[in-house]
């Protein structure tokens, strides 16, 4: 189903340098990963955060916690991006600065093209020690979960709650938010800070800010344009309009 995209935003889309992008979950619906927050298919839903996506979950019960990321990996690795994923990688070369940020974890903006990716909550290929914190490539793939050479168990590379994002892709992110001339929130609850805050920043910084989502978020009272839909139509057809007038 196609969406009318409002011709003003075309233009400033077309007229600007510096576009920052932040995507959540949603973006990866249409590949067949399941969002978080979904009443009814959503992960959280389905499993208790606090078991699966916490320190002390992990702590409590970490073949759980291990055996669950595995199963979560394995059915990502099954999936293919899908249009909305491939729209930014094409729009990523059209723009001086265009900064992709995303909440997700499962690598689809990097395997449809996007060359710089910021990752604010990790990625479930990577595997870290729980103590040192250092990425190991090398474990034993039978255990659950395996250990680190120093004795700690391994872990997933991603942030669960109560835990710090990494300083340099949130710096990057917050920079981007602040500088760029439109910005674009798809796929996102918004509920989840610190990155719920980016559009907040884009705005107060004077940026256009743009939603694409197919429900109304704690964001969309906030920006320019609400696009409802979903970012696998939106997109394309956002780039389709950006081809024809620049
Ligand atoms: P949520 O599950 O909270 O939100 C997904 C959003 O995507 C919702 O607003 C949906 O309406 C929207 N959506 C669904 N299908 C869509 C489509 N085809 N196109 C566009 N939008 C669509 O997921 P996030 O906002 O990503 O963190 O959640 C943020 C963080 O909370 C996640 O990174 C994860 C989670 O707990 C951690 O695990 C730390």
């Amino acid at each position: 189903m196609s969406v009318a995209i409002p011709q003003e935003l075309v233009e400033r889309l077309a007229a600007a340098h510096r576009v920052a992008v932040l995507t959540g979950a949603g973006i990866s619906a249409e590949s067949g990963i399941p969002t978080f927050r979904d009443a009814l298919t959503g992960l959280w839903a389905r499993y208790d955060p606090q078991e699966l996506a916490t320190p002390e979950g992990f702590a409590r019960n970490p073949k759980l916690v291990w055996e669950w990321y595995a199963a979560r990996r394995a059915s990502i690795a099954g999936v293919q991006p899908n249009p909305g994923h491939a729209a930014l990688a094409a729009l990523e070369k059209r723009f001086e600065q265009f900064t992709l940020v995303t909440q997700n974890i499962d690598s689809l903006h990097q395997r449809a093209g996007s060359r710089e990716v910021v990752e604010l909550h990790g990625n479930i290929a990577r595997v870290k020690c729980s103590i040192e914190q250092i990425i190991v490539s090398d474990f034993p793939a039978d255990e659950s979960p395996p250990r680190c050479p120093c004795g700690a168990f391994l872990r997933p590379d991603v942030v669960w709650f109560g835990e710090m994002l990494p300083a340099e892709a949130l710096a990057k992110a917050e920079a981007a938010a602040e500088q760029c001339e439109v910005f674009l929130s798809i796929g996102t609850s918004a509920q989840v800070y610190p990155a719920a805050e980016l559009p907040l920043r884009a705005l107060s910084a004077g940026a256009t800010v743009v939603e694409i989502n197919p429900e109304r978020t704690a964001l969309s009272r906030h920006v320019h344009f609400a696009l409802q839909g979903s970012a696998g139509a939106i997109l394309p057809q956002l780039l389709q309009e950006l081809r024809r007038v620049a």
